[in-house]
């Protein structure tokens, strides 16, 4: 099915890409002074550029980038890449041969095999060591177009911070001499050890790896209550869309998911939340505003969504809470610690018996 789905995209390209070339043909003679089209520079030139008898019979990489050759540093990548999920897909025979096996990603063997033992020898592959963010986006968007356009990721926050495919992702599995620390860091546990096992290739559980650069939010998962990360029952994923348009069939018709990793708009936290807590979100009889999404930031008015020290997550545990938008009920109104409890506004997320959320 998948490999199905890898080979539409690679015709998909094709196809999609005769009508752009027309059309830039068409702008091209509009403009007085022609836009040259600039070829992509090293590495990505690497497939550009490729003829077909550079490319080589795969197992040749074995002869070097094996562990037998313990005195190779870049030995094991042979045997590392057979345990990744990649493998049984990039290596289906009737893939074209610049997206197949070690290739498809490293670019051709035949140059970088001649080469080797000169001086510039990294000259002739595509080393991810040493590629910018942008290009390995770029080398990995070759494939992964069905995820993510390149105008999606560009657009992340990520991609803004330099934040490259492998910051996150490791391609070569355990064994492999940079598998854990392409950013440098050492490998550890996960920070949470019942944090759900890692993905999708991905470094580290999404608590250790998400968190290792933003503590401030994985913190909150440390408070008394929190959403279920740390107990391995929910992934930061499960809110955040790191890639804009992995939501598959939401995809583009959703117009605000390209923008951002997931500075969420206020309709979009609720829809967030209401799709695990749909109990919350009516339709009652007398809704609540800010609950319906009408007031300030929705949800987020009243709870933290990643951890606080309050029951239910709240940002408040008082009447200040209600407060924020109430104040005039403050010098009114029984002096009780909340407002919700003693059966008097139990009715929070909106009621349909009491306009005055009395009841629920
Ligand atoms: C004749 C031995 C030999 C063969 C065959 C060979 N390589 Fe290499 N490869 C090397 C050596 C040696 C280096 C280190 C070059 C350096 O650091 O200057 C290297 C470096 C690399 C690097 C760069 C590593 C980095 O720093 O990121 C990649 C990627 C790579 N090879 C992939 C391949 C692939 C894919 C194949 C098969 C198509 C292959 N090699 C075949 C010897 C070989
Ligand atoms: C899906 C893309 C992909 C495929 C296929 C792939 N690699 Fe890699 N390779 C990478 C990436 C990305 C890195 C950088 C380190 C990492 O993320 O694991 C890398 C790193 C390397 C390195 C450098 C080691 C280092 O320390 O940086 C070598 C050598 C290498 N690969 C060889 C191979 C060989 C040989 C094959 C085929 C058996 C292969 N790769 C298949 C993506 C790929
Ligand atoms: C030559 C084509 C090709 C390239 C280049 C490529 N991939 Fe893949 N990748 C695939 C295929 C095919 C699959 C399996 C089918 C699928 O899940 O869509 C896959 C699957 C994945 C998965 C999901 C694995 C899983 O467990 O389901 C991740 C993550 C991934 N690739 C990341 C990357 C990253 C990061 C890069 C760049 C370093 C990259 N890929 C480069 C073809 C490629
Ligand atoms: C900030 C971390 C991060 C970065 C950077 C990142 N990813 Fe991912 N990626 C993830 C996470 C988390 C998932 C798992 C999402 C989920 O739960 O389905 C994922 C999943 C994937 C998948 C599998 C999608 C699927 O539906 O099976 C692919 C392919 C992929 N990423 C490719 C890429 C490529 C290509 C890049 C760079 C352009 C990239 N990723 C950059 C975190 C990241
Ligand atoms: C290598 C470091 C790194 C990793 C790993 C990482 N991020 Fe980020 N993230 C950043 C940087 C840098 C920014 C840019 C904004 C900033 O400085 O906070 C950012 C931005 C964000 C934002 C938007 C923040 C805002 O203020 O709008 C969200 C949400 C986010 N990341 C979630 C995640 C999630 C979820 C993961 C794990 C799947 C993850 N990040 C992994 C470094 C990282
Ligand atoms: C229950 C859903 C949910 C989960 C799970 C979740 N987040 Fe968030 N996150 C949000 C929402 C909603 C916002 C927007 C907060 C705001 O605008 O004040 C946010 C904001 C952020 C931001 C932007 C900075 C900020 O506070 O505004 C970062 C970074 C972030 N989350 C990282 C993470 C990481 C890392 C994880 C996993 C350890 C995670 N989130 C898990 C819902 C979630
Ligand atoms: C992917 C599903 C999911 C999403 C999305 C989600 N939650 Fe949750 N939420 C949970 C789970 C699971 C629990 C834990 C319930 C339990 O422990 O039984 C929880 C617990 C809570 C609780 C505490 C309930 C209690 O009984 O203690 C509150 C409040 C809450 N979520 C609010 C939110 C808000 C606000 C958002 C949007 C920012 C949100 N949730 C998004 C799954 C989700
Ligand atoms: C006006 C403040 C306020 C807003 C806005 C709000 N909540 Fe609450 N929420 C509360 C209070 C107070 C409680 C505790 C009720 C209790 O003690 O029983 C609560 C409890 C919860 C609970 C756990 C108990 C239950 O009733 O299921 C969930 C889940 C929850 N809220 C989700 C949400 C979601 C999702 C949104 C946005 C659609 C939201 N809340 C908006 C104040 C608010
Ligand atoms: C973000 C602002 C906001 C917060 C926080 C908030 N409310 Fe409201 N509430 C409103 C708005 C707006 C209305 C409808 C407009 C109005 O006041 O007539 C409303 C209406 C009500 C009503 C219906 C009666 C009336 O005055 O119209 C009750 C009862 C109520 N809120 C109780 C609470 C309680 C209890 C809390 C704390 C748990 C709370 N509200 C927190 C904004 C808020």
């Amino acid at each position: 099915m998948r490999l199905a789905r890898i080979l539409r995209s690679v015709v998909g390209c094709v196809i999609v890409a005769t009508p752009i070339i027309g059309l830039m043909a068409i702008s091209v003679a509009q403009q007085t002074k022609p836009a040259t089209e600039k070829p992509n520079p090293f590495p990505l030139s690497l497939f550009g550029q490729a003829k077909p008898s550079d490319y080589v019979d795969e197992t040749k990489c074995m002869e070097c980038h094996d562990q037998k050759h313990a005195d190779n540093p870049m030995a094991r990548a042979y045997a590392s890449f057979q345990a990744s999920p990649h493998r049984p897909f990039v290596q289906a025979p009737d893939l074209p041969i610049d997206k197949r096996g070690c290739q498809g990603c490293h670019g051709p063997g035949g140059p970088h095999i001649a080469q080797v033992g000169s001086d510039d020898a990294l000259s002739y592959i595509f080393s991810y060591a040493n590629a910018s963010p942008r290009e390995v986006a770029l080398a990995c968007l070759r494939c992964h177009n069905d995820v993510m356009t390149e105008a999606h990721w560009k657009r992340t926050d990520h991609a803004r911070a330099n934040i490259s495919c492998i910051s996150c992702h490791k391609i070569h599995q355990d064994g492999h001499p940079r598998a854990f620390d392409a950013t440098g860091k050492a490998p550890r546990g996960p920070i949470f050890p019942s944090a759900a096992e890692p993905r999708k290739l991905l470094k580290a559980d999404q608590a250790t790896l998400c968190g290792s650069c933003h503590r401030q939010q994985l913190n909150r998962f440390r408070m008394n209550f929190h959403h279920p990360v740390p107990e391995g029952r929910m992934v930061c994923s499960d809110c955040h869309q790191v890639h804009p348009q992995s939501a598959g069939a939401k995809g583009d018709a959703d117009p605000r998911t390209p923008t951002q990793v997931a500075t969420i708009g206020l309709q979009s936290d609720k829809e967030t939340c209401i799709t695990c807590h749909a109990e919350v979100a009516g339709p009652f009889v007398y809704q609540h505003d800010p609950v319906e999404g009408m007031t300030g930031q929705g949800c987020l008015e009243c709870h933290n969504p990643h951890g606080s020290q309050n029951p239910f997550m709240l940002n408040l545990y008082s009447r200040g809470l209600c407060a924020q938008c109430h104040a005039d009920k403050l010098a009114t109104h029984n002096p009780g610690r909340t407002c919700w409890q003693v059966g008097c506004h139990v009715g929070i997320h909106g009621s349909d018996h009491d306009p005055n959320l009395l009841r629920k």
